[in-house]
Order: structure tokens, then C-alpha cells, then sequence
């Protein structure tokens, strides 16, 4: 068993506070504003899970979410208070530091859309990630979970090496199963490519429905 000496949370709070940080938003942006068409305009309420700098956050906060109110959280202090800083005057930004495995939203509150960039992988354990997710949705609502480290992605599996931090590595059977365990309905996967040469970003899709055994579910309920 390989031991790694660095929690993501160390790691991150080490690249908000160097070159990193604008080369993960440059790296990653390309894709997210591939995957960002399948966010419906809403006015209800948007999460986004490991928000980094929050260019995702801010640019939804002013799309598809500018009539509703949008949360971000993130494990990294460093990361939370560059994403605040960033949206300082977006009124319907709330950003949040701690881990999404533990976090509870004030008042039980339950989400429309909830959106996540190479961030799950990094969870103790993808599947309690996902579940919570699914515990937080509100019936109709879908996650959107995005990751570059996959197994079908072999230039990715150094990278827990490279950042002496664990990373819980699934393919892409294993994350639509994954979601299929956790109740999601109406599955999709797609391969969000940056170029031609890219392996891709692995884009899962899954919706909590509002009808169970035939049944439909009153709205609000969980
Ligand atoms: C690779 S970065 C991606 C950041 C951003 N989503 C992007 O696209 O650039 C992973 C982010 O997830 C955060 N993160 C890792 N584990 C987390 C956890 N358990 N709860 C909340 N955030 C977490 C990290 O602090 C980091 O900001």
C-alpha cells in the first residue's frame, strides 16, 4: 500500500497561493464552459463542490443561476477566500470553507443543480460523494460530476504520486454505476474533449427523480 504524505486540503491551499491556481482554471475552463450548456437557467439554487478560484461559481452566478442563488464549497480556506474575493460584489454567491462529506447546508436546504470539476476523486471514498450529493438534490434536480483522473485516462494515474496526495481511481463504468447505486435516473456519460490529442474530461449526468415504483414523490420532500 502506497502512503502519501499530503492531504488535498494542504495541496490546495499551497497552489491558491501560487502559479497553480490560474493554470488550473486555464486548464480546466476549456471543458467546463463545454459542460456548462447542459445547466438549465433557474431560479432556484445551485451548488458547486471543490469551487477552487470560483470562475465556474461566478460564471453561472451571472448565466443560468443570475435569477437564483448559488453556494460553493471548498476544503481549502486558501481556495474559499479567493473565490469570495472574486465574487465580492455577486450578491447571490455564498461560498462556504469545509468538506463536502461533512458539510450541511443551513436549514436543510436542497439543490436544483449541483456541479463539481475534478474534485470527487479526492473524497475518502467517491461513492459516500456521490450519495451525498444525492441526499442534498431536490427531486428533479442533477448532478453534474466531472473528473480528468479516471482509468481510462492513463496520463492521469501519476498524479497522486506527483501531488503525495490520495486519489480513489474509477473508470468510467464505475462512476455510472456508482450514480445508478446512489438512486440518480437517466444516466448519461459523455467524453468533454479540449483538443483533438486530449484523453478528455469524463462527464457523468444524473438526475434525482420525482417518481419512484410509479409513484410521484411530493415535491420537497427528500
Ligand atoms: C483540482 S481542484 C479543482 C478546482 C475547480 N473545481 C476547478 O475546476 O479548477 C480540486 C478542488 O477540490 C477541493 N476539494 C478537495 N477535497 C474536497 C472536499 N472533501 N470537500 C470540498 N472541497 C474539496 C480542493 O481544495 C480544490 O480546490
Amino acid at each position: 500500500m502506497i502512503e502519501y504524505n499530503r492531504t488535498a486540503q494542504s495541496v490546495f491551499d499551497d497552489w491558491a497561493q501560487d502559479y497553480h491556481v490560474e493554470g488550473m482554471e486555464n486548464g480546466h475552463w476549456p471543458a467546463v464552459r463545454q459542460i456548462f450548456p447542459h445547466i438549465a437557467e433557474s431560479n432556484g439554487n445551485y451548488l458547486e463542490v471543490g469551487i477552487g478560484n470560483g470562475y465556474g461559481i461566478s460564471h453561472i452566478a451571472q448565466n443560468q443561476y443570475k435569477h437564483g442563488q448559488c453556494y460553493g464549497l471548498d476544503i481549502s480556506s486558501e481556495m474559499a477566500a479567493l473565490t469570495a474575493k472574486r465574487t465580492a460584489d455577486q450578491s447571490n454567491v455564498h461560498i462556504h470553507a469545509g468538506d463536502f462529506l461533512k458539510w450541511q447546508p443551513a436549514q436543510g436546504q436542497l439543490f436544483d443543480t449541483i456541479f463539481s470539476m475534478e474534485v470527487f476523486y479526492y473524497f475518502a471514498s467517491i461513492q459516500s460523494g456521490i450519495e451525498k450529493a444525492f441526499s442534498l438534490l431536490k427531486y428533479g434536480g442533477k448532478l453534474l460530476l466531472c473528473v480528468n483522473f479516471y482509468e481510462e485516462n492513463a496520463e492521469s494515474h501519476s498524479w497522486p504520486g506527483e501531488l503525495d496526495t490520495p486519489m480513489e481511481l474509477w473508470n468510467r463504468q464505475q462512476y455510472f454505476e456508482g450514480f445508478k447505486q446512489a438512486g440518480l435516473k437517466n444516466i448519461t456519460q459523455k467524453i468533454i474533449k479540449k483538443n483533438p490529442d486530449d484523453a478528455g474530461t469524463l462527464l457523468t449526468l444524473g438526475v434525482k427523480s420525482d417518481r419512484k415504483d410509479g409513484q410521484c414523490q411530493v415535491k420537497g420532500t427528500r
